[in-house]
């Protein structure tokens, strides 16, 4: 496996998107062959997993189905996906992966990290990203930010409490904590441009380290 894997997470509205498309135009413009993609990234079963769980009549989903759901879809998308690309040697920015299932099924619904961690690892097989930029944004600013965009769909993970939203903020912080080395928080009040510049001097120092 000759390629470089990057996660992007943070709150809904934290700006992750937006800043990891910018990355994606920074490298791919200085010719550093790069990949951008989302679970389920357009992998028609991951595809068809994700629409099980984000249904809004699946009320009655039971945690543990939704944590084992996300980790079949996301074993599918790197699968088909990711590890393809990996292996030509491209860089791969994916917006969300595990650390999303540790904190929004492990903490914020309180299946608990450690366990979701354990499915999950069956899923990936030990492929963690190489760096996870966090962009680190108050639950109220983000959805803020939601709430003005005329384009958002509503799913059912929408339908939440802002005390939810505190929450994922909180395990994202508690990622920080557990794993220092590879997550890093990064300012998200500031501008999408300096959040994607910091982020791409990082990822290029970390390719040029590599080498
Ligand atoms: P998105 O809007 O970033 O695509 O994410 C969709 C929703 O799914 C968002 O509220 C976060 C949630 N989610 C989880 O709860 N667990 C996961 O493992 C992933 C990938 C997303």
């Amino acid at each position: 496996m000759s390629g470089h894997f990057f996660t992007f997470e943070g709150c809904d509205g934290s700006g992750k998107t937006t800043v990891m498309e910018r990355v994606y135009e920074i490298l791919t413009a200085e010719g550093i062959p790069a990949v951008k993609t989302r679970e389920p990234g357009g992998v028609p079963i991951a595809e068809q997993i994700r629409k099980v769980i984000l249904d809004n009549g699946n009320t009655a989903m039971d945690i543990r189905t939704e944590v084992l759901l996300f980790a079949a879809s996301r074993r599918q998308h790197l699968v088909e996906k990711v590890l393809p690309a990996l292996s030509e040697g491209k860089v791969v920015l994916s917006d969300r992966f595990v650390d999303s299932s540790l904190v929004y099924q492990g903490y914020a619904r309180g299946a608990g990290i450690e366990r979701v961690r354990n499915v999950n690892d069956y899923a990936i097989e030990g492929l963690w990203p190489e760096a996870t930029y966090f962009l680190d944004c108050e639950p109220q600013i983000c959805l803020a930010r939601i709430h003005s965009d005329a384009g958002h769909e509503e799913n059912r993970l929408d339908n939440e409490t802002l005390q939810f939203h505190n929450r994922v903020y909180e395990g994202f912080r508690e990622l920080v904590r557990l794993y220092p080395e590879r997550v890093i928080p990064v300012d998200g009040r500031r501008t999408i441009e300096e959040e994607a510049q910091q982020i791409a001097a990082d990822i290029k120092a970390r390719l040029e380290r590599s080498r």
